[in-house]
C-alpha cells in the first residue's frame, strides 16, 4: 500500500463509482488495512456499528456463485446477451464486501447506526479510491432475501447495508453533476 496521496478534498470530488473492473483481484491485505482507518468513522456512544464480511481469494468464486443463484432469477424476462452484461458486472470485481448493521430496536439507535454506518462505508470508498481501488456500493434487491442472507452468515437481527464491490479498472466513469452549495443551503434568520 502506498502512503498517503490524495488530499481529502481530492478523493472526495475525485472518487467514482466503479460498476466495471478489469478482473484483477484486490489484495485481502489492503483491504484489511482500509478497513483498519475506516472504523475511525463518527458513530454515537462508539457504538461502532458495523462488521464487513470479506470475500476474497477463495471467498470471491464462492460469493460469485452464490450471487449468480440470486441475481439471475430476478432477471429472467431479460434476453441472453443483456443478462452476459449484467452478470459481467458480477463477475469482474476483485473482491467483495458485506457490511452488516445490527437491527436496533429503538428507532433512534437504528438510525444512528445506518447513519455511522454510512460513513464506514464512504470512508473505506474513499481509502480505496486513495489507493487506485474502485468500488461501488450496491444494494440489488436480493441481499435482503432471506436465503442468501443465511447463506453469507447474516443474522436474523442484521441488516446488510452495502455489498460493496472492489477492483481495478481501465476507465473512469464520468462524473454525475452535483447541486451545488447555493442550490442546497438557506439561511435561517434572514430574509429573502
Ligand atoms: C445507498 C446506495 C445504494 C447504491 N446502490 C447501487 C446499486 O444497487 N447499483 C449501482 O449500480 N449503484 C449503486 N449505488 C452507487 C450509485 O449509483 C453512485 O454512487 C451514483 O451513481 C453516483 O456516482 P458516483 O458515486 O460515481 O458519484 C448506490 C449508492 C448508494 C449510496
Amino acid at each position: 500500500m502506498s502512503e498517503q496521496s490524495l488530499t481529502v478534498k481530492e478523493a472526495i470530488r475525485g472518487r467514482r463509482s466503479i460498476k466495471l473492473f478489469n478482473g484483477q483481484p484486490v489484495d485481502r491485505e489492503d483491504l484489511i488495512e482500509i478497513i483498519n482507518t475506516a472504523v475511525w468513522a463518527p458513530n454515537h456512544g462508539n457504538r461502532q456499528p458495523w462488521r464487513i464480511i470479506l470475500a476474497c481469494d477463495a471467498g470471491l468464486d464462492a460469493v460469485k456463485e452464490l450471487i449468480r443463484e440470486y441475481a439471475v432469477p430476478e432477471w429472467k424476462e431479460l434476453s441472453e446477451e443483456v443478462l452476459a452484461k449484467k452478470m459481467q458486472k458480477f463477475a469482474t470485481p476483485g473482491a467483495y464486501a458485506f457490511v452488516i448493521v445490527p437491527q436496533d430496536v429503538r428507532q433512534k439507535e437504528r438510525y444512528e447506526d445506518f447513519a455511522a454506518a454510512s460513513s464506514f462505508i464512504q470512508n473505506i470508498q474513499l481509502l480505496a479510491w486513495d489507493e487506485g481501488i474502485g468500488a461501488c456500493w450496491k444494494t440489488p434487491n436480493w441481499i435482503d432475501h432471506p436465503k442468501f442472507r443465511a447463506s453469507l452468515g447474516v443474522k436474523p437481527e442484521e441488516r446488510i447495508i452495502s455489498m460493496l464491490q472492489f477492483g481495478y479498472f481501465d476507465t473512469i466513469p464520468h462524473e454525475k453533476p452535483r447541486k451545488s452549495a447555493e442550490e442546497i443551503v438557506t439561511f435561517f434568520g434572514e430574509k429573502e
